[in-house]
């Protein structure tokens, strides 16, 4: 049997971060258990927060906007990540652009409401759906230092025709929380720590 340790950092609603807990934490997938160990957010009125407290996983906040310098918000980060030895750190909708200095010492994914490369950054879901293709989706992918780039682990798409905002809002929501923790199972099956 192998334990692997996650951390979670979110921004805002945090609806992926209570879905990662319900679905992975303290449950085991044949020969992996999971344990988050840490969630963290940047922001200290985050909604994730209530949510993440629901289940004893009250959040450290590091507020960015106590940092002159994205560096050295990063390196707090860095910092506070590295004393809980976790295996993977998963962004959920983490809403930092971060620089190298977290990037080439953190194992980290994200997930992004498009099918990436499509609509990379902010406000990516209304951009999805106001465009002419008519495909949209979500990604998941490992972390580097450009927004919402790096390898793809995981991909789902559906068509837009006759959905309306609400309703494609819905279906990406949908698609978010069915494949993210399967990215991060996929993930954890093959990682055995976070240092790079
Ligand atoms: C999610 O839709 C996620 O894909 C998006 O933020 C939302 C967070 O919602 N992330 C990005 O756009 C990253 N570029 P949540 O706080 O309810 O999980």
């Amino acid at each position: 049997m192998s334990l692997k340790k996650i951390a979670i950092l979110f921004s805002g609603e945090g609806s992926n971060l209570e879905n990662i807990i319900k679905k992975l934490h303290q449950k085991t997938f044949k020969n992996l258990s999971i344990e988050v160990v840490l969630t963290l957010t940047n922001n200290p009125n985050a909604k994730g927060i209530q949510r993440a407290k629901k289940y004893a996983l009250d959040p450290v906040i590091v507020d960015h906007t106590l940092y002159k310098t994205r560096e050295e918000f990063d390196k707090e980060l860095v910092k506070i990540i590295k004393r809980y030895h976790v295996d993977l750190v998963v962004l959920a909708g983490f809403m930092r652009i971060l620089t190298p200095i977290f990037t080439k010492s953190i194992k980290a994914i994200n997930i992004h409401p498009s099918l990436l490369p499509n609509f990379k950054g902010a406000n990516a879901i209304q951009r999805s759906f106001n465009s002419s293709i008519k495909q949209a989706g979500v990604s998941v992918h490992f972390v580097n230092e450009k927004v919402d780039d790096g390898e793809i682990i995981l991909q789902s798409s559906f068509d837009k025709d006759g959905l309306d905002y609400q309703a494609f809002c819905t279906k990406i929501h949908q698609i978010e929380y069915d494949i993210f923790p399967k990215a991060i199972i996929k993930v954890l099956k093959d990682t055995s720590n976070t240092d790079k």
